[in-house]
């Protein structure tokens, strides 16, 4: 937390806007609609929610994602990618990754159009916040007609070929979580670039009221929308994005630094792609006999800081048993960064000393 974002909370308190609704919403949503648009060719608009989660669940109900629908998405990611899939009765199908930048396979996506030629909606995640391969997935996306959907959640202030991440996509998500590279305590985004889909968002987020002066209602609706207080926060936070995006990419390069000469690599990242570096991770060599939570545990213990394994992968996962994996590799990539990789404490208001406790630590299990 920075001076502004209790300022703009003392604002709502002094002129009494403590609602889903009032000037610290219109602020925030104009602020990130602009710092996302400068090099987007098509300018996308974003509308301020409670989470990531109910940006998700509500692009994927405007994308028509209904019972029975199914949908390709990245198997390496958190659950509520997936999850606001289910919600809707939807079927995901899990579509591997490549070892590139860790994100949804293009040629893994080709493949599961040529099982499933009928899908139409797409949803792919920019994990810890490196680019996916954008063009590749926009290709074979509009080639078989399908809907491409952005899991930006955490990926606010990555770019790819200069364009922000979550404006490729036709309906898109940022997150505004504790953890995220700006937050708003609870809260997100859905972001598109029509009108129409922007307004029925809106619907959705507010109890799909129709306007008129009493409450009527056709469709289920739901209560969505941000509290004016808390998008004070995310107001004050964007001030600092990309001091945050700074410090993210310091701690990243401190590492990588501190383990070259480790049998370790980095999360990789595309050429031309600048990654917001939300996490920082590590993938230990293949053939070196030392496990993810070794690690972890020697840097909890060593240096008090929390670090967790990658993100376990959604078809692993009891909730989705019996579901489809597409794969790229016949042991599945996504399985291999999860059984070799680990994620670094990476928070912005570590010091140099608390960095480089922790490089000791991953340290001492190599040696
Ligand atoms: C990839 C991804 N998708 C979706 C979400 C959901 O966001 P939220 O926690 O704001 O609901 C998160 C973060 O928590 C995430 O990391």
């Amino acid at each position: 937390m920075h001076a502004e974002e209790l300022q703009y909370i003392n604002e709502a308190f002094e002129k009494n806007w403590i609602a889903p609704v009032g000037f610290n919403i219109d602020n925030l949503e104009k602020a990130v609609d602009d710092y996302i648009n400068a090099a987007s060719p098509v300018k996308y608009k974003t509308l301020a929610l409670c989470s990531g989660t109910a940006a998700l669940h509500l692009a994927y109900k405007v994308a028509g994602i209904t019972k029975g629908t199914p949908v390709f998405v990245s198997d390496s990611t958190y659950c509520a990618t997936a999850f606001p899939i289910t919600y809707e009765g939807g079927v995901p199908i899990f579509i591997d990754s490549e070892r590139d930048s860790w994100n949804m396979d293009p040629e893994a996506l080709e493949k599961a159009f040529k099982l499933h030629p009928e899908v139409k909606h797409v949803v792919i995640v920019h994990l810890f916040g490196t680019p996916a391969k954008l063009d590749e997935l926009t290709e074979v996306c509009a080639r078989h007609g399908a809907v491409l959907i952005e899991d930006a959640a955490e990926a606010l202030s990555s770019f790819y070929h200069g364009r922000h991440c979550g404006t490729f996509g036709k309906y898109n998500a940022f997150s505004f979580n504790g953890n995220k590279i700006i937050t708003t305590s609870s809260g997100g985004m859905f972001v598109a670039p029509d009108k129409e889909a922007w307004d029925k968002a809106m619907y959705y987020a507010t109890q799909s009221r129709d306007p008129v002066p009493w409450f009527e209602h056709k469709e289920i609706g739901y209560n969505y929308r941000l509290s004016n207080v808390l998008a004070g926060i995310g107001r004050g936070q964007m001030l600092h994005l990309d001091e945050h995006h700074a410090l993210k990419k310091h701690i990243y390069e401190t590492y990588k630094e501190g383990f070259k000469d480790l049998p370790l690599t980095m999360n990789p990242y595309l050429p031309d792609t600048e990654p917001n570096f939300w996490l920082s991770c590590a993938l230990i060599d293949r053939n070196v006999d030392v496990k993810p939570m070794t690690v972890l545990d020697a840097i909890s213990a060593q240096a008090n800081a929390e670090g967790r394994p990658i993100w376990k992968p959604m078809s692993l996962q009891d909730v989705y048993a019996g579901s489809e994996l597409v794969k790229s590799e016949d042991y599945p990539v996504g399985y291999d960064l999860y059984d070799r990789g680990f994620c670094l404490p990476s928070d912005i208001k570590m010091t140099e000393a608390d960095m480089q406790r922790i490089i000791a630590a991953v340290r001492s299990c190599f040696t």
